[in-house]
């Protein structure tokens, strides 16, 4: 059994709305959706409209895979992510990322929202995930494999890719954005942590927690599809801080570090862009 026909499907379907082939994709997390609104000669397809494609249902998510360029790079995005939470089936959850891999992205660059577990973050900070701890109790990839997606026991070791890692380091001088760097850890949510959990995930090696991105990476990394994810912390992990967690809090840091995430976006997306183009220059 394979997924294939179904991705391929989709693919179709917005093949047919969109002029271009999308070199890179990006999914935008929390409070970053506006990003897609920005990009040059942008086409918005509906979820609704892409076969097999889950609807988001958390505030502060669109529905709409987005066409468009940043500069001259062609650029595909998801403008709103379905989580496991929501209680859609994991290849649900991961069908988005799956059709930016089918649509001929060669990167694609992820963004989420996250709760800061390292002493020496704070709200409204940037950070580069350089590897992950999966805590969701759950894989993307459990089931029979799906040998034309990719191989039944995938390499984790650069599931952040290295290449990548480097070029947004780059892009956060470009865009003159300070850029913390560290693990972050993907739970299932929707609930956020309890204080003794963040002090386990913080023993763990986490210094970031989220609800995201993780089943995103390894349906990637299983593609054989470069991919790597910045966090914008919007708010210190529960018992950090006296004052309790709430999904407001998370909007309003991520509207207020807004500026310094789009620019540390485009800036990754141009850097991602032109290595591309090089590449295929060059081979
Ligand atoms: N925990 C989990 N997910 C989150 C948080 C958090 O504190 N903040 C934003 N997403």
């Amino acid at each position: 059994m394979t997924i294939l026909p179904e991705l391929d499907e989709a693919v179709r379907v917005i093949r047919q709305q969109i002029p271009m082939l999308p070199g890179v994709g990006v999914v935008l997390g929390s409070g970053l959706g506006g990003w897609a609104d920005e990009l040059s000669d942008v086409v918005k397809v509906p979820y609704a409209t892409i076969p097999g494609m889950p609807r988001p249902a958390v505030e502060g998510h669109a529905g709409f895979l987005c066409a468009g360029r940043v500069g001259d790079v062609p650029v595909a995005c998801l403008q709103g992510r379905a989580h496991l939470y929501e209680g859609h089936p994991l290849a649900r959850v991961v069908f988005g990322v799956r059709v930016l891999a089918r649509l001929g992205c060669r990167a694609v660059l992820l963004t989420n929202a996250a709760g800061g577990i390292n002493h020496g973050f704070a709200a409204g900070d940037l950070m580069l995930i350089v590897d992950h701890l999966n805590l969701m109790g759950t894989n993307p990839l459990v089931g029979p494999n799906d040998d034309a997606l990719g191989k039944r026991f995938p390499d984790m070791t650069y599931a952040h890719d290295p290449r990548l890692l480097a070029l947004a380091r780059a892009a956060a001088r470009d865009a003159g954005v300070a850029l913390r760097e560290g693990v972050y850890a993907g739970l299932l949510g929707p609930t956020y942590e309890t204080p003794a959990e963040i002090r386990m995930l913080r023993t763990l090696g986490a210094d970031a927690v989220g609800m995201s991105t993780v089943p995103e990476i390894i349906a990637l990394r299983h593609m054989g599809v470069p991919a790597a994810a910045v966090s914008c912390v919007t708010n210190l992990a529960a018992g950090l801080t006296q004052r309790e967690l709430d999904h407001k809090e998370v909007e309003e840091t991520a509207r207020q570090a807004r500026a310094r995430f789009t620019a540390l976006l485009s800036a990754w997306v141009r850097r991602a862009g032109a290595e591309l183009a090089a590449g295929s220059a060059a081979s």
